[in-house]
């Protein structure tokens, strides 16, 4: 809770295609939204960009595949903001590569940054919500992490690999009102998505039932719906958003 007893979200990957969403869905629905980031320059042109659309989102650095460093972005945020009541780990990337070629550091820093990074960040966090009573620990996972993808076997690995780690979580904090839940979304209408070649990316839309791309919004909508005391009973769930492309 902040100084204004309000709760407090700290997104990383803010200032990303879908951490953007999240943030403006967020703050719109009443909560000091703390954005995670570790480019200064970029993190200070999106929070000034953020201003003039209305919104007052505070950024703080941390590089989420450093366990200190994360640690110390924490400190910062409760010594200056307070307690972490909501944390949305969605900071992500992709090194895409068929298996024969890839790397170890094409594997390393991709489990790095979507799975090391959320027992990084949730273990910062975490003591605070039991004790608190109170905490929502949402984590963005991918269709493909669900279904698997050609040339992403370091990215399903990583992506599968969260909602294992949502599981066991909730069990620990269930007793203690933290839930823990996986978001899945689908292809979403990102810069990344929409860099795609259009004849490529209208082959992935002909694949997604409902016939179009995901929007961001709608991955904030979700988060903002496992963020509410309405879904107190909702934990250890992977939600997927992905249009029907892969139901099962
Ligand atoms: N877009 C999709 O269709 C889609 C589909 C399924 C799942 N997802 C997942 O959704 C999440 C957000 O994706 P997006 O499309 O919004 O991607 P994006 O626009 O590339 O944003 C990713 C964000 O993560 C940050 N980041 C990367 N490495 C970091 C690190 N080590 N420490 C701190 N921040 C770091 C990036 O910061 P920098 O800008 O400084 O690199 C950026 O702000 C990811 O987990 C992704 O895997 C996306």
């Amino acid at each position: 809770m902040d100084a204004n007893n309000k709760k407090v979200a700290l997104v990383t990957g803010a200032t990303g295609g879908i951490g953007t969403a999240i943030c403006k869905k967020l703050a719109s629905n009443g909560y000091t939204v703390v954005a995670n980031y570790r480019n200064l320059a970029k993190a200070q042109e999106w929070q000034n960009k953020m201003k003039t659309e209305g919104y007052n989102i505070a950024i703080f650095e941390g590089d989420v595949t450093d366990f200190e460093a994360v640690g110390k972005m924490v400190a910062k945020i409760e010594a200056e903001v307070g307690s972490v009541d909501v944390l949305v780990n969605n900071a992500g990337i992709t090194r895409d590569g068929g298996f024969m070629k890839m790397t170890p550091e094409q594997w390393r820093e991709v489990i790095s940054t979507n799975l090391d990074s959320m027992f990084y960040c949730t273990r910062h966090v975490i003591a605070k919500m039991v004790a608190n009573g109170f905490g929502r620990v949402i984590n963005i996972s991918s269709v493909n992490g669900q279904r698997g993808q050609f040339g992403q076997t370091n990215y399903s690995a990583a992506k599968a690999g969260i909602h294992g780690f949502t599981k066991s979580l909730a069990m620990e904090v269930a007793k203690k009102g933290v839930t823990v839940n996986t978001i899945a979304p689908g292809y979403i209408g990102t810069d990344m998505v929409m860099a795609v070649k259009e004849e490529i990316r209208n082959k992935i839309i002909e694949g997604i039932p409902v016939g179009r791309l995901g929007s961001p919004d709608e991955i904030g909508d979700a988060v903002v719906y496992l963020a509410s005391d309405g879904a107190a009973f909702m934990t250890g769930a992977n939600l997927s958003i992905n249009g029907g492309q892969h139901v099962y």
